[in-house]
């Protein structure tokens, strides 16, 4: 389990622990910097699959794709020599179309490298996380004033993505589906908007100020396509419980 300790990751590892599957948890906190080929050492010995939900420390798209570039290099390397059978890698709906948005440039190049180099590959495209609205806000935030993107996602609970990442690391796909699975939650929405609603779910005075997004995310690229698999709760649900909860 790559990035066993972030949002994705520390669900991933409570789910398939719940399930009965032994986890390997990789992070550099835990110790294993990826970016070094030599960290690995014998953690993935017995390893059936990896699960990489990895996300560089940088929003910088030239330093984001080296660093997701050498994680997936090197622990794609690792898992064929150690002779695993699968990989998931978790990427984001739309970003081939979105490639005028240097952080969905970086997300790419971890996917192809992941292709390349991983035993059995697979990726998980999702959309944003119920989170995504906290995050940008949290982001963009100065003083009482926030400029957000203005563009429409159809956002997804996170623990939602995690389930779908234990399944597809621990059973076999419908071979219709090839390996790659598109996954979203049940609503459409707008990212200003949402973030205004999580304002005022939390009681703040924030001014929340719509900004132009990349033109292709502008124009729906990040929503997802026919076959995506909808799943979990809408963001209204999932928020008003985070904030009461204090998690939001
Ligand atoms: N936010 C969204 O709405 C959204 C939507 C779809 C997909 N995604 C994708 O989902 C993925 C996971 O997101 P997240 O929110 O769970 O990220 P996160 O909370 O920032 O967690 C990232 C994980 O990667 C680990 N990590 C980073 N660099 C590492 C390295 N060099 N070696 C080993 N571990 C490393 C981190 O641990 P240490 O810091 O301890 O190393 C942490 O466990 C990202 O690739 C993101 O692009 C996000």
């Amino acid at each position: 389990m790559a990035g066993a300790t972030g949002l994705i990751g520390s669900q991933v590892v409570r789910f398939a622990a719940a399930a009965g599957h032994q986890v390997v948890g990789l992070s550099r906190s835990g110790g294993v910097d990826l970016t070094d080929p030599a960290a690995l050492g014998d953690h993935l010995r017995d390893v059936d699959a990896v699960v990489d939900v990895t996300r560089p420390p940088t929003m910088d798209q030239q330093a984001a794709t080296r660093l997701f570039t050498e994680v997936a290099r090197n622990l794609g390397t690792a898992a064929r020599a150690a002779g695993v059978r699968r990989t998931v890698v978790l990427s984001i709906v739309g970003i081939e179309e979105s490639q005028d948005f240097g952080w969905y440039v970086a997300t790419l190049a971890h996917e192809r490298a992941t292709r390349e180099h991983a035993p059995g590959p697979r990726v998980l495209r999702s959309t944003q996380f119920h989170e995504f609205p906290g995050q940008v806000l949290a982001r963009s935030r100065r003083g009482d004033r926030a400029e957000i993107m203005d563009l429409p996602t159809q956002p997804v609970a996170s623990a939602e993505v995690a389930r779908l990442l234990v399944e597809l690391a621990t059973q076999d796909l419908d071979p219709d589906r090839g390996g790659d699975v598109e996954v979203a939650g049940p609503r459409r929405e707008s990212l200003v908007d949402l973030v205004r609603r999580l304002v005022a779910l939390r009681g703040e005075h924030v001014e929340v100020v719509p900004a132009p997004a990349a033109a292709s995310m502008a124009g729906g690229s990040v929503l997802p396509g026919p076959h995506a698999l909808i799943r979990g709760e809408d963001w209204e649900t999932w928020a008003r419980a985070a904030v009461a909860a204090g998690r939001a």
